[in-house]
């Protein structure tokens, strides 16, 4: 998949930095400029992917390795790469994804949280995604001990406990960040990192001015 015309850009980060909302914020803004978007997450873009995300984010966080997830993560990547990402880039759309690969590398990367070699993360990658990669990558930085509370208490008021990595504890949440932040630092022509303790609304503005900038969109 190489001639796609759209752009695809991902949201990363910890456990409750607000990804989700504003993915649905950009889209709008992106609707209000006739630019056609499609708006997805990992795992669970598609419903196979619900059924994969289901088994990965719900239950006892040992219920199976870090290489069983790693493959089950990539198991979702691909069905929605080839069934949805891939399609809608070829009609021209936008497609904002909330996670993408490197929530793999930062989750269960060895490096960062002593679980999967990066090999074995990198040669997956080329299986499942080849040489594509997001145009624009936004990382929403954030206190993990802020975003876990925030993520908690979401939770606690949905039927399905999506806690899985919550309950990870807060040492592998640091690690985490520590871990965006480092794969930032070493691509930045395609990371932005922007700080998540904002309000939506000044967050918003600040992904608004980067795609403005990056994209020449007024
Ligand atoms: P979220 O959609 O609420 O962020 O939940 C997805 C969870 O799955 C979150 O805890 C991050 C985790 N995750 C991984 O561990 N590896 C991955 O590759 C992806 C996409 C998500």
């Amino acid at each position: 998949m190489t001639d796609s015309c759209g752009r695809f850009i991902t949201f990363e980060g910890g456990e409750g930095t607000g990804k989700s909302t504003q993915v649905k914020m950009l889209s709008a803004w992106l609707e209000q400029r006739q630019i056609a978007n499609l708006t997805t997450k990992e795992p669970g873009g598609t419903p196979v992917g619900l059924e994969l995300r289901q088994m990965l984010v719900c239950g006892d966080k040992d219920k199976f390795d870090a290489v069983a997830e790693a493959l089950l993560y990539y198991a979702d990547r691909r069905i929605h790469l080839t069934s949805k990402i891939w399609p809608a880039l070829k009609q021209g759309k936008w497609v904002l994804s909330d996670r993408f690969a490197d929530s793999t590398m930062a989750y269960q990367y060895y490096g960062y949280n002593k679980r999967v070699p990066r090999q074995t993360l990198t040669e997956l990658y080329h299986i499942a995604v080849g040489d594509f990669k997001p145009d624009l990558t936004i990382l929403l930085d954030l206190d993990p001990e802020v975003g876990l509370e925030r993520s908690l208490a979401k939770a606690s008021k949905m039927a399905v406990k999506e806690t899985r990595h919550e309950s990870r504890g807060l040492e592998f949440h640091h690690n985490l960040r520590n871990g965006f932040l480092e794969m930032a630092q070493a691509e930045p022509e395609r990371f932005v990192v922007l700080d998540a303790n904002k309000s939506i609304e000044q967050l918003h503005e600040d992904i608004v001015q980067t795609i403005s900038c990056r994209f020449g969109i007024k």
